[in-house]
């Protein structure tokens, strides 16, 4: 069944920490052995106090000495290996808790565009809590709880049988229906709990979509549809749990009936058994204790697989995007390219996303150490896509990619992107200082050298104009700054990267004409001595390309320089006739 090869899985996280997890096993097995010490005890003095008529004091006394030794020996035990099991339990689940998010959030960041396309980080957010907390949960109830319990029940149930073997196959009896019941309400309830868990990420997934958009939503007065898009799927949510509660509000009111029903039986049995000569009122006693013992102990577990079954969803999606590997994996034997010279050729390339159809169809071109190319075309012709597969966000899925002569394939991810300098149209930013978010194209930089990036990007007097110039922050994605003044920042950025290989993606599309004239001197700087990729739809600024590429339905229908293409009175011409005209 999944379900245990699910909970094995999480307890498997815990190998780092495999000592503790021995010593912790170690303590609950004894505090297993201890439990069930104590009705054998008590069996054991009620035995004693009936035979008081029939043996002489000081043997009583001597008998009752010594129970009294070994029960105080027995609670002494226990209190101590409860003690090391709550702390050294507690500390190991904090520990490995925050050391499965730390792994789940580089694991994630370290997914390709592709994943984080179809996945909404709210999602994924919620999925890297849920899941951690249920680890948590699980570790500290494992060693708590369910050890203890699958020590009671695999080794001393069975020992009960050789105290009284009548009694014991009673109890035997009484976990089997326990456990059959169980299993079936497991059966019924799991589809259902599994559509639940995913319609809280549909939840989270639009909660987060919507408080990204929150201004979109405010502008056009999408509160109420909002709100409810989410009362809908709570709805739903409810729909779906309430039948799953009922059955498990079944399963308790049956826990406590056959907990009754057994302490009953083992009365009635034991009566009998005992007029017959068969069983001593003390174990009668005690098994009425284990009985107790072990009821309380299924009851713990049944709550426990209830609530685990609840969880079992998340847990799955948690460990499904632990799971998901890079559909651009790195070459084992991956060459690392120090610094590279800035040859780029895209031999044959053929593209297609996963999950739409062919996009690009046998692009071809070549780009030399310090060229220039420009990327036209109209929207949708593929120019973002062919870029994206110089950085390696993709693979084709024919031809190949070549930097310095090298396959993009055999070359270590790391090195390639350091080689890649990227300014978007939205030139992403953290919400952190001017100052970190510069630091992202270089960390180890001096003040000089950001200053002096920033200089060269036009940037250095509007930053000393902020409030507290270069610390100042600059809110979620750069929000308190204006569009060029975010620009010029990713191209500073982009300066301080100083990659031999450049990409600007409508890098000044956003921008107002002033603002590009401005921030076209700060572009000038930063395309000086790289292999530069332009993607431009203003055609003006492609205007001193060394070769202009026109992209349509994912092919190069033309190519040439600025002059020469407008003399063929091609596609070229017609588009930038429109531009100038706007008329087609
Ligand atoms: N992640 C994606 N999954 C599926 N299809 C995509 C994805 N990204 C882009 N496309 C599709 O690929 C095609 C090319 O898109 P691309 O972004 O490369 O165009 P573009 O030339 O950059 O256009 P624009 O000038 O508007 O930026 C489009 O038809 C687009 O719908
Ligand atoms: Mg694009």
């Amino acid at each position: 069944m999944d379900f245990f090869r699910l909970y094995w899985r999480v307890l498997a996280l815990l190998k780092n920490d495999r000592w503790v997890a021995v010593g912790l096993s170690a303590a609950a097995v004894s505090l297993a052995g201890l439990q069930f010490l104590e009705p054998v005890l008590f069996g054991k003095v009620v035995d004693l106090l009936s035979k008081t008529d029939r043996l002489p004091v000081d043997v009583v006394w001597t008998e009752a000495f010594v129970l009294l030794g070994v029960w105080a020996a027995v609670g002494v035990s226990g209190i101590v290996a409860n003690v090391a099991v709550a702390l050294l339990a507690d500390r190991m689940a904090h520990r490995n808790r925050l050391t499965s998010m730390s792994h789940y959030f580089q694991h994630v960041l370290a997914l390709p565009l592709e994943f984080h396309g179809d996945v909404q980080s709210g999602r994924l957010m919620k999925v890297m809590l849920r899941g951690t907390d249920n680890l948590f949960g699980i570790w500290l109830s494992f060693f708590r709880e369910h050890l203890i319990t699958l020590v009671s029940m695999v080794v001393l149930l069975p020992l009960t049988l050789t105290m009284n073997w009548r009694l014991g196959l009673l109890l035997i009896a009484l976990v089997i229906v326990f456990a059959v019941l169980t299993t079936l309400v497991i059966r019924r309830t799991q589809a259902a709990q599994a559509q639940v868990e995913g319609l809280h990420t549909e939840l989270a997934g639009n909660v987060q979509d919507a408080l990204s958009n929150v201004v979109v939503v405010q502008s056009f007065t999408r509160l109420n549809s909002e709100a409810k898009m989410f009362g809908d799927i709570m709805r739903r949510v409810l729909d779906q749990q309430f039948p799953v509660l009922n059955w498990w509000a079944l399963v308790n009111v049956m826990t406590r009936a056959s907990s009754t029903v057994t302490v009953i039986l083992i009365f009635l049995l034991g009566t009998w058994l005992h007029l017959n000569g068969q069983a001593t009122v003390g174990e009668i006693v005690s098994f009425m204790g284990f009985a107790g013992l072990l009821i309380g102990r299924l009851e713990g577990a049944v709550a426990f697989i209830s609530h685990m079954l609840f969880q079992a969803p998340s847990m799955a999606e948690f460990f499904q995007v632990l799971d998901t590997v890079s559909t651009v994996p790195e070459k084992p034997g991956a060459q690392d390219l120090a610094r590279a010279e800035g040859t780029v050729e895209f031999d044959q390339v053929g593209f297609g996303y996963p999950r739409s159809g062919k996009i690009l169809h046998g692009v071809s071109f070549r780009a030399l150490p310090g060229q220039t190319l420009a990327l036209v075309g109209s929207t949708g012709a593929g120019k973002t896509t062919s870029m994206q597969l110089l950085q390696r966000l993709y693979d084709p899925q024919e031809g190949r990619i070549l930097l310095d002569g090298v396959d993009l394939r055999d070359i270590t991810l790391e090195s390639l992107r350091r080689n890649i300098g990227v300014v978007f149209q939205e030139s992403m930013l953290f919400n952190r200082t001017i100052r970190d978010n510069l630091l992202v194209g270089r960390p180890d930089s001096s003040q000089e050298e950001v200053e002096r990036a920033c200089r060269m990007a036009e940037a250095h007097d509007f930053i000393t104009r902020q409030p507290k110039g270069y610390d100042t922050l600059v809110g979620e994605r750069g929000a308190s700054l204006s569009g060029g003044q975010r620009q010029r920042l990713a191209i500073a950025r982009a300066l301080l990267k100083d990659p031999p290989v450049l990409i600007l993606d409508e890098a000044t599309s956003a921008l107002d004409a002033a603002t590009e004239a401005k921030v076209s001197k700060a572009m000038k700087a930063l395309m000086a001595g790289r292999t530069t990729f332009i993607i431009a739809h203003r055609l003006s600024t492609v205007r001193e390309a060394d070769e202009i590429m026109v992209f349509d339905q994912g092919r190069i229908v033309e190519r040439g320089s600025f002059q020469a293409l407008l003399a063929e009175q091609g596609r070229f011409a017609e588009l930038v006739k429109t531009q100038l005209t706007g008329v087609s």
